[in-house]
């Protein structure tokens, strides 16, 4: 997945795209580029490694001067991060210029026909065959670069957000999606516009926005309205302008070292947004409108399907749990990437809800659609507005958590699991499964969560001395029972991908099946074990592990006095209901992690070999 911004006005170009790149950085960042157009000639400049890299590039290579201009930020799909296989690709001629985010699945026969036409190629990439191709049309049907990329999409298969620069026509530049973002900012009068992956680049330039829609394409140009058009018929749309909500200091880390820091310490404001106008636990009212909208279809439901990815997969796991207690609803939750490739029996009796914060997962996105094509009615869980998945549902719920910037999704979990227990409460209420008096308490117990969740970040020194005890460990295991099963899942998941040590979550009663094997004086185990649920089961597992040495971080309510006497560290969160207690329970393990890779020294907010949202397969 790749970032790609642009800008056409009257201003320094450079500036702005670079600027645009380093805010891009978190969709990918093996390497970068940037072309300029300084009204006679293309100049570019690219490199492997990261924005600051390209920034010290250009200052030696090229003369950043020029009012219109496109750059890349990459995650390598084709081809390795290399300074060649960088982006933007120039084609033969050296007249026209691209940056992309996607994949081109049948370049290689275009390429073939292409090298057969006389043409040669410096990188591996499936890109710069795309902007040959539309070079090779726009030569042969001697027509303009916009037809040019219309006649040329029609011809490829795969996921694309282009930006096209043809410098013999540079007043504008030609902009085509299909399966992956495209924003465009709308400057003041039409004097200038900005393009990008998502809005973040030019939030401060402008609060007008136009996200295409798959399969549309846009000719950009300076002083006239977008002239958005559909790729496959050349017919006009009617293009609409969103007002953003985003504000900047939103993007910047605020005051934290990282990314991943600010949002573990948004989850209050952040679970507060997500039950903003939708939980009135004084009325004793739930309303989600996606979910009023289709509350028949709700609760005809013969079965709820879950697709996610990652950590939305888990949040999906924890939805099963309250969703099968609160509302009798049976619930299957499926990864994304197994559900689309096997033959899942699907009917119309069945409500599919994808969960994705970045809204952009190829797998979840592929899963809806083949959901889709048999008949089930999608609901959707998104953070990112207008992101394709959201645009793919029939209907679904935005979380409203803010931008999360960190690779590692901390408060889309916390932020996912509050907008489906909420939806799981209001059906519950709407089958009769639930007594009111039950469901006036989780309202009230949901509106006291930011602040508990508060209560629990402030016992964050405690948590990162203990990290400082386990930071050169190997191996960890992560256990919960129950609604925190998911939770032991998502823990191991956030130490690995940050710190790079190998973790795995079971669930508690699982030891005695195989890993307690594992277990040793120098293996750290942290079990979750709140006093409800099977809380007498959970403390016969630490006693197993206690004896055979385990190192134990337990989580428990506080007051516990029993875990207290066996544990080696024990974390005290607020007492809550157990359905909810993943909420709380949670913090401490982003905590842990977060604080354990800061130690090793490893990139928190862009561990390696990650990106943050995964549009490719
Ligand atoms: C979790 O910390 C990772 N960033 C990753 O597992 C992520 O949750 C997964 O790729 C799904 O992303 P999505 O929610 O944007 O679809």
């Amino acid at each position: 997945m790749c970032g790609i911004t642009g800008y056409i006005g009257n201003r320094d170009a450079y500036p702005i795209i670079i600027n645009g790149l380093q805010r891009l950085e978190y969709r990918g960042y093996d390497s970068a580029g940037i072309m300029l157009f300084d009204g006679q000639e293309i100049n570019f400049s690219k490199t492997k490694g990261k924005v600051s890299n390209l920034q010290e590039k250009v200052e030696n290579d090229i003369s950043a001067s020029g009012s219109i201009g496109i750059g890349h930020t990459r995650w390598a799909t084709h081809g390795i991060p290399n300074d060649l296989n960088s982006h933007p690709h120039l084609s033969q001629s050296g007249d026209l210029a691209i940056v992309h985010n996607g994949i081109i699945e049948n370049y290689d026969s275009i390429k073939k026909e292409l090298i057969s036409r006389g043409y040669t190629f410096k990188s591996d990439t499936d890109t710069e065959v795309l902007i040959n191709l539309i070079e090779e049309v726009k030569n042969q049907e001697n027509v303009m670069l916009g037809k040019a990329v219309q006649i040329a999409l029609s011809q490829v298969i795969g996921a694309y957000a282009i930006a096209v620069f043809d410098k013999t026509k540079p007043d504008e530049i030609v902009v085509a999606k299909l399966g992956s973002p495209i924003a465009i900012g709308v400057g003041k009068n039409f004097e200038e516009f900005f393009i990008a992956s998502d809005a973040s680049p030019f939030i401060e330039y402008t609060k007008d926005a136009i996200y295409l829609e798959d399969e549309e394409m846009a000719i950009v140009k300076i002083g006239r309205e977008v002239a958005v058009r559909k790729i496959i018929d050349d017919s006009n749309v009617d293009a609409k302008i969103h007002e953003l909500q985003l504000n900047l200091e939103q993007i910047e880390k605020g005051g934290y070292d990282h990314f991943m820091l600010k949002e573990i310490y948004e989850q209050p404001k952040a679970i507060t947004d997500t039950f903003r106008g939708r939980l009135l636990a004084k009325e004793g009212i739930i309303k989600i409108s996606g979910l009023e909208n289709n509350m028949k279809k709700f609760l005809n439901a013969e079965r709820i399907i879950i697709v996610a990815c990652g950590t939305s997969w888990h949040a999906g796991l924890v939805a099963e749990y309250i969703f099968e207690d609160f509302a009798r609803i049976p619930v299957e939750v499926e990864y994304a990437s197994e559900f689309r490739y096997r033959n899942p029996i699907i009917t119309e009796k069945d409500i599919v809800i994808a969960i994705s914060q970045s809204g952009e997962t190829a797998d979840t996105l592929a899963a809806i659609k083949l959901a889709k094509s048999k008949g089930a009615f999608v609901f959707g869980v998104c953070n990112v507005v207008g992101s394709s998945i959201a645009r793919e549902n029939d209907s679904g719920a935005y979380t409203h958590a803010g931008p999360e910037i960190g690779v590692a999704s901390t408060k889309a979990f916390t932020t996912q699991i509050t907008l489906l227990a909420l939806m799981a409460l209001r059906l519950a209420r709407a089958k009769g499964t639930m007594t009111s008096a039950s469901y006036r308490l989780y309202l009230q117990e949901m509106e006291l969560i930011p602040k508990k969740v508060k209560q629990v970040l402030e016992i964050d020194s405690q948590i990162k001395a203990i990290a400082k005890k386990y930071l050169l460990s190997t191996n960890c295991l992560y256990l919960g029972r129950g609604f925190n099963f998911p939770v032991a899942l998502e823990g191991a998941l956030k130490l690995k991908e940050i710190s790079y040590i190998h973790a795995e979550g079971y669930p508690a009663a699982e030891m005695k099946h195989g890993p307690i094997a594992l277990i040793d004086d120098r293996m750290p185990i942290i079990v979750i074990a709140i006093n409800k649920g099977h809380y007498e089961k959970i403390v016969s597992n630490i006693q197993e592990i206690k004896s055979r040495k385990g190192k134990i971080i337990a989580i428990v309510t506080e007051g516990d006095v029993t875990v207290k006497e066996i544990a080696d560290h024990v974390i005290e969160i607020p007492e809550v209901e157990e359905a909810l207690s993943p909420l709380l329970t949670t913090i401490p393990l982003q905590l842990l992690s977060y604080h354990i890779a800061v130690m090793r020294d490893c990139n928190v907010d862009q561990p390696r070999n990650l990106a943050k949202s995964v549009t490719v397969e």
